[in-house]
C-alpha cells in the first residue's frame, strides 16, 4: 500500500531528538527551530515527560469517557492555574481543527445563532466548521462550502462594527487567532481584540481565541490574547498542549453551561493524553517557560532586526515571523540543506519560527551565525 500523497515532505528521517535538536538515520544534527510545527512546547524527550508517560502507559492508557478520570480533573485544576483562567471549565478532544470544530458548534449551541465571523488569512483546522472558516478555498471542498461564515479585514475594527450593526443579532461567533500562524505571523491589535470583547458583549455572540498555534505559553503570556487584557468566552489549544502527543481542548467562560451528550468524543481526555498535558504544564511551570519565551524570542527579534536583508520581523515570545527577499527565496531550505536549521514558512516568503519554548540563548545564537552565513553566502554569489 502506498501512503496517500499530501505532504510535500523534505527527503530527511528523524531518528532521535533532545531538547532543541533531533538527528537524522545518518547520525545528522539539526537544530530544531520550527518545533515540529509549534508542537515541542517543553523541548524533545523532555526527562519528566518521558517519565511520565512511561508511568502512565504502565498503569493504564485509555479507557473511555463513561468513568471517572481523576487525571482530567488533575488537569482541569493545572490549566486553570496556569492559565489564569480558574474560572473556566475544560473539554479534551484531540486535534486544534477538533477544538476549533467544538467551540463553533458550542457557540451555535449557547445562543441559537448560525453566522460565523472569521478573519482574511485565518487559518482554524481543516474539518467541515473549522475549515469554512478558514481563509482558503482550495483547501475547502465543496461540501464544506456554507454562507454561515464571513470573512472580514484583519485589524479593521470599522468593518467589524459595521458588520455588527447590520447583522448583529445573527452572529453566533467570531473566531480569531491571536497571533496569525499559517497567515504569515500576523498580531491581532488590542484595540481590535478589545473591539471584538466589546461587540460579542453587546450583541450576545461567542468571542473564541483561537490559541492552536499563538497559546500555551508561545507568546510569553499563556494565551496570546492575553497581551491585550481581554477574556475570550472559549480558548481553543491544541499543538504545544502535548508536546506531541495528540490532546487538544477548549476551555470555557461560565456563562456556558454544559448539557449531557452536546460534546463528545472517544479518545479526548484519554488518561496518557492527560499526563502528556500535566508533564507539559509543570515543566511549563517549574522551568518558567514562558518567561523564557519571551527573554529569548526578544533576543532573537532584536538580533534579527540588525539583518538588513530581512524585513519586517515581527511577532511575541517565540512565535516570530519576518519577509524574505525574493532574490533570497532559497534561504529557508538552504537553512536546512546547509545549515541543518529547520523552521517554517509562510507564503510568500515568510519564515516563520516556533521552536520549543525551552530554546536557550546559545541555540538562538547558533541559528542568527547560520542565518548571516547563508545570507552572505547566497548575496555573494548573486
Ligand atoms: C491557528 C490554528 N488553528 C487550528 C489548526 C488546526 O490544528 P490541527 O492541525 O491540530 O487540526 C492549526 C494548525 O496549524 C492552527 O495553526
Amino acid at each position: 500500500m502506498n501512503l496517500f500523497n499530501v505532504y510535500p515532505i523534505n527527503n530527511i528521517s528523524i531518528v532521535k531528538a533532545k531538547g532543541s535538536y533531533v538527528w537524522d538515520d545518518a547520525g545528522q544534527q539539526y537544530l530544531d527551530m520550527y518545533g515540529g510545527h509549534a508542537v515541542i512546547s517543553i523541548g524533545h524527550t523532555h526527562p519528566h515527560y518521558v517519565q511520565r508517560l512511561t508511568d502512565q502507559l504502565n498503569r493504564i492508557g485509555f479507557y473511555s469517557n463513561s468513568i471517572k478520570i481523576p487525571l482530567q480533573e488533575e488537569l482541569a485544576d493545572k490549566l486553570g492555574k496556569v492559565s489564569g483562567k480558574e474560572d473556566y471549565q475544560l473539554f479534551l478532544c484531540n486535534s486544534g481543527a477538533e477544538a476549533n470544530e467544538n467551540a463553533l458548534k458550542l457557540a451555535s449551541f449557547y445562543n441559537d445563532r448560525k453566522k460565523i465571523i472569521a478573519f482574511k488569512k485565518a487559518f482554524h483546522g481543516r474539518t467541515s466548521l473549522a475549515v469554512a472558516a478558514t481563509d482558503n478555498p482550495s483547501i475547502v471542498a465543496p461540501v464544506n462550502q456554507t454562507d454561515n461564515v464571513v470573512f472580514l479585514p484583519f485589524n479593521d475594527e470599522a468593518a467589524l462594527e459595521s458588520y455588527f450593526s447590520e447583522h448583529g443579532n445573527e452572529i453566533s461567533s467570531v473566531i480569531i487567532e491571536g497571533i496569525q500562524g499559517v497567515g504569515g505571523i500576523n498580531e491581532a491589535s488590542a484595540s481590535f481584540l478589545q473591539a471584538i470583547r466589546k461587540l460579542c458583549d453587546q450583541y450576545n455572540a461567542v468571542f473564541i481565541a483561537d490559541s492552536v498555534q499563538c497559546g500555551y505559553g508561545r507568546s510569553g503570556k499563556f494565551f496570546s490574547h492575553d497581551h491585550a487584557n481581554v477574556n475570550a468566552d472559549i480558548y481553543t489549544m491544541a499543538k504545544g498542549m502535548g508536546n506531541g502527543f495528540p490532546v487538544a481542548g477548549i476551555i470555557i467562560a461560565p456563562k456556558i453551561q454544559a448539557k449531557y451528550f452536546m460534546l463528545g468524543t472517544t479518545f479526548g481526555g484519554n488518561h496518557l493524553a492527560c499526563a502528556a498535558a500535566l508533564a507539559v504544564l509543570e515543566v511549563i511551570e517549574s522551568e518558567k517557560l514562558m518567561q523564557n519565551a519571551e527573554t529569548v524570542g526578544n533576543y532573537l527579534m532584536e538580533e534579527l532586526r540588525k539583518i538588513p536583508e530581512l524585513k519586517n520581523i515581527r511577532g511575541k515570545g517565540l512565535m516570530i515571523g519576518f519577509d524574505v527577499p525574493e532574490e533570497l527565496k532559497d534561504l529557508r531550505k538552504n537553512l536546512l540543506m546547509n545549515h541543518h536549521v529547520f523552521t517554517g514558512e509562510a507564503k510568500p516568503n515568510v519564515i516563520r519560527l516556533l521552536p520549543s519554548l525551552a530554546l536557550r540563548k546559545k541555540d538562538a545564537d547558533e541559528f542568527l551565525e547560520a542565518i548571516k552565513e547563508e545570507i552572505g553566502a547566497m548575496t555573494n554569489v548573486a
